[in-house]
């Protein structure tokens, strides 16, 4: 029998038998899947209980589900089950700094979902020159076809004309709900004033929230020429460059400009005391603003980029690592609500070959610390275990609250039926260490070599199909969906 031939017979199988037919429950049953005995963890609830996922999707919670035949089991027994973490901050094709982060979507997505991650939205950063429309296409380009988990991405406005006014409305329509703005790094994406306001009344009108690197760029330049003057050009310098003041002036300057265009804002990687002080006060007068640390500036400090020989390079990212006392102030920050997502900004670039661009002058070391495949295992060792959050809050920061704020929920951050099957069976008691050389991200060293993790995904699903089992990454590369999005923040 032909292809042709054997597809209508199966279509006419499907449509004239009913539903407990044999050919049904074949077709079905081979794409279900049941999580028994877990110990389900959300935003707000936990409880043991059995997920049945049919056809990507979760359709039954409930306790003591009978192992349909044919369907995939799994005993999750003595472990959580968390939906699936998003990372709403990533860096996988980037052209940066004169030359290209190390991570495409095979690699990318591969320490993404064995790091417990499901979801990725990307930053499409093109450059000023760059013809946006053309550059949401190579981006996603990147994606399609690769990506073995689901992604999006926020939509770099690095100018604003008429031209690109046109075609921001165009990318919106396609799905894409969220900008990225940067008063930093002005030449390459930075947006000058007129621009920021332009683009913050146009995301205001189209419902879309925009999401902003906020630090003072002429302080940088001048601290910078400063600072090589005086023949300092060491990786330790960076934080000199642009301390706690910059950061907090690029927030205020934000929120100045959110208050009197009403756009709804979202600061990325905001790092320190000052920068949350600036949010806060502007929340507290009515400026729509959520704010986003990184798992960096949770657990490390400034004193990393001032290791001698050069090691510091690893660490130079911006905002830079700041003063051990800030920690604190984010994980409060986290526990108390001020603070609404955990990234990774991963951005990752070899210490052998793309670090040394800046050997002699700090100011060209690639910025960017690779971190997507550790986020939630050092969220989960550093901030549960350590007792300084607790394990909804896990759970909100790094899933159900991106999906919130980013116009995935409840398809996303959640367990329940409805939503997407993308599940993490997470085993508490696991015992490891990180380190370079296990590491699926495609870079030479890990920022965290050595560190202790307790607990780590087991499982992980995306859309109910198995992308990690026993830890090992089996997913496929292509299944991951381009996730459309529709804006919700008018
Ligand atoms: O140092 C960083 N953060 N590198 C990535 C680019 C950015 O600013 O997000
Ligand atoms: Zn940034
Ligand atoms: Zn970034």
């Amino acid at each position: 029998m032909g292809d042709r031939a054997g597809f209508i017979l199966l279509h006419i199988l499907i449509c004239v038998y009913p539903r407990s037919s044999a050919v049904q429950n074949s077709i079905v049953l081979t794409m279900a899947l049941l999580i028994k005995n877990g110990e389900i963890v959300t935003a707000s609830g936990r409880y043991v209980a059995d997920i049945f996922c049919e056809n990507e999707t979760i359709t039954r919670i409930d306790r003591n589900i009978a192992p349909p035949k044919g369907a995939e089991v799994i005993d999750a027994k003595g472990k959580f089950i968390f939906p699936g973490f998003i990372d709403p901050h990533v860096h996988i094709y980037l052209p940066f700094m004169g030359t290209f982060s190390k991570d495409d979507y095979v690699t990318g997505s591969r320490a993404a979902l064995v790091g417990g991650t499901t979801t990725l939205i990307e930053m499409c950063c093109p450059a000023r020159k760059d013809d946006p429309l053309e550059s949401f296409e190579l981006w996603m380009s990147q994606a399609e076809g690769k990506s073995a988990c689901d992604f999006s991405f926020h939509m770099g406005v690095t100018k604003f004309d008429d031209q690109t006014e046109k075609q921001l409305r165009e990318i919106v329509k396609r799905g894409i709900s969220s900008f990225k703005i940067f008063l930093a790094y002005k030449g390459a994406f930075g947006i000058e004033d007129t621009e920021l306001y332009r683009a913050l009344k146009l995301a205001k009108e189209l419902g879309v929230i925009v999401t902003a690197h906020c630090e003072n760029e002429t302080l940088v330049n001048e601290r910078c020429k400063e600072l090589l003057a005086a023949g300092k050009t060491d990786p330790g310098q960076h934080h000199e460059s642009r301390p706690p003041a910059v950061e907090a002036e690029g927030v205020h300057h934000l929120m100045t400009f959110a208050e009197l265009t009403g756009a709804a804002t979202y600061i990325v990687h905001l790092s320190c005391k000052e920068a949350l002080d600036q949010a806060v006060a502007a929340r507290q007068r009515g400026v729509r603003v959520a704010v986003e640390t990184l798992i960096q500036y949770l657990t490390l400090d400034k004193t990393y980029a001032e290791k001698p020989k050069f090691e510091g390079a690893k660490y130079v990212m911006s905002p830079p690592l700041r003063d051990q006392r800030n920690q604190e102030v984010l994980w409060n920050g986290l526990r108390d609500g001020l603070v609404q997502t955990v990234a990774t900004d991963h951005c990752p670039f070899d210490f052998k070959t793309q670090k040394p661009m800046g050997k002699n002058d700090f100011t060209k070391i690639p910025n960017g610390i690779p971190s997507l495949e550790e986020r939630v295992n050092l969220l989960y060792t550093y901030g549960v275990k350590a007792g300084k959050i607790d394990l909804h809050t896990f759970v909100n920061v790094a899933s159900t609250q991106v999906a919130k704020l980013f116009d995935l929920f409840p398809r996303k951050g959640t367990i329940q039926p409805g939503a997407d099957a993308d599940l993490v069976v997470f085993d508490p008691n696991y015992r490891g260490k990180i380190s370079v050389k296990t590491q699926h991200m495609n870079v030479d060293y890990s920022a965290f070599e050595g560190w202790k993790i307790e607990g780590r995904p087991s499982v992980v699903t995306v859309r109910g199909q198995l992308a990690v089992r026993d830890g090992k990454f089996v997913g496929k590369h292509g299944h991951g969906k381009f996730l459309q999005r529709k804006p919700s923040h008018f």
